[in-house]
């Protein structure tokens, strides 16, 4: 069984199964345990011995909602699961998440697995420590770093994956290759659907690395945030009709020619993201009308440091940011990735 290790605040093993269940069942053994999964995925879950004690959650970012949170916090705690038990999250990234804040805030920590079934949930989501819930003032505002004790990828789950959200968990395989893998690009342009499995080991040993280097995400980590200044606003300018993945990706064109202008990122280098999206389908400009708004989002973001800031390429695989900005330069590219 190939395997990845992470060493964050605990150290935890990312494995990659076929027989998801069976590694399951050996990790739980005589442990109390809960599952927590949609409602829309419930299907995944037969072949699981049926006294398994599960909790079922609405699908997609309602089980993010404070209400859901506070929801199943009081169904665990009507069961006799005690200190020493542990919560199983299987589904998308949004499960993976309300599943590590009800582990880390119930009885102030206990342990919790992570089953992550859609692409964005297994090279982003599941790997890192990262929970949380959303507020109504924003997404991921309320949560905690709350590593799994571990993660049991099962490659198989992605057949029933819509195309949509399979290509749009690709833009994070994309930024992996950008930021650090060169070899992931190599892959994508050869055949991306193909090479999922080797795609997504080795976005998740991007992750890992860096995570491992800096969990509380104090300077390195922030790499992992290239594309997603712009990214995060077209999300929340598009109340959140679009995709992560897809917002990212326009990001991510932004992103590489900000790097062209101002960190010394190649043409060649720069068009290989045009390229590389292209070819996964997803969108690489947004609406022209929308600068001012998203300007605005971007300097309102609650997560950003002082000054707006950039994560941005000297050259593919080698990360630096950019600070010093304007917005008449920012503009200035945005309008440009409208006109090609
Ligand atoms: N903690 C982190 O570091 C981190 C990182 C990235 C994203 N996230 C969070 O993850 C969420 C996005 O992840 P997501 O795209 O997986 O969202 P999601 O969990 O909402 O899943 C997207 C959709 O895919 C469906 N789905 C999942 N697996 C499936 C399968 N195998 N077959 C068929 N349908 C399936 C879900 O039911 C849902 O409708 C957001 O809430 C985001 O904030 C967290």
């Amino acid at each position: 069984m190939k395997s990845i290790d992470v060493a964050a605040e605990r150290r935890y093993s990312v494995d990659f199964v076929t027989d998801w269940q069976g590694a399951l069942l050996d990790y739980v053994g005589e442990k109390q345990a809960i599952l927590l999964v949609p409602e829309s995925l419930i299907q995944i879950l037969a072949g699981l011995p049926k006294d398994f004690r599960r909790i079922l959650l609405p699908d997609g970012e309602l089980q993010k909602d404070a209400s859901t949170y506070i929801r199943v916090l009081e169904e665990v705690s009507q069961t006799s699961l005690n200190r020493t038990g542990v919560l199983i999250g299987i589904g998308g990234g949004a499960t993976t998440d309300l599943t590590g804040f009800v582990a880390a805030t119930y009885l102030r920590g206990i342990e919790w697995i992570a089953v992550p079934t859609s692409l964005a949930g297994m090279v982003d989501a599941a790997v890192g420590g990262k929970t949380g819930i959303n507020l109504r003032t924003g997404k991921n505002l309320a949560g905690v770093f709350h590593s799994p004790a571990k993660v049991i990828v099962n490659i198989g789950f992605l057949k029933t994956l819509s195309d949509r959200d399979l290509r749009a968990g690709m833009a994070e395989v994309a930024k992996c290759g950008f930021i650090s893998d060169l070899k992931i690009l190599d892959l994508i342009r050869e055949d991306w659907q193909a090479n999922i499995p080797e795609l997504v080991s080795r976005s998740i040993a991007v992750k890992a690395q860096v995570v491992s280097r800096d969990f509380k995400e104090s300077f390195e980590r922030e790499i992992l945030n290239y594309g997603h200044t712009l990214g995060h606003a077209i999300e929340k300018h598009s109340n959140y009709a679009m995709r992560h993945g897809e917002c990212v990706s326009i990001g991510l064109i932004f992103a590489a020619e900000l790097s062209r202008l101002r960190s010394g990122l190649s043409d060649a280098a720069a068009e290989k993201h045009h390229q590389i999206l292209a070819q996964l389908g997803l969108p690489t400009s947004y609406a022209k009308d929308a600068w001012s708004s998203l300007y605005e989002i971007m300097q309102s973001d609650k997560k950003k440091k002082s000054k707006l800031r950039f994560v941005t390429l000297k050259q593919l695989g080698e990360p630096t940011r950019l600070e010093d900005t304007n917005e008449a330069e920012l503009q200035h590219i945005y309008e440009g990735m409208l006109k090609r």
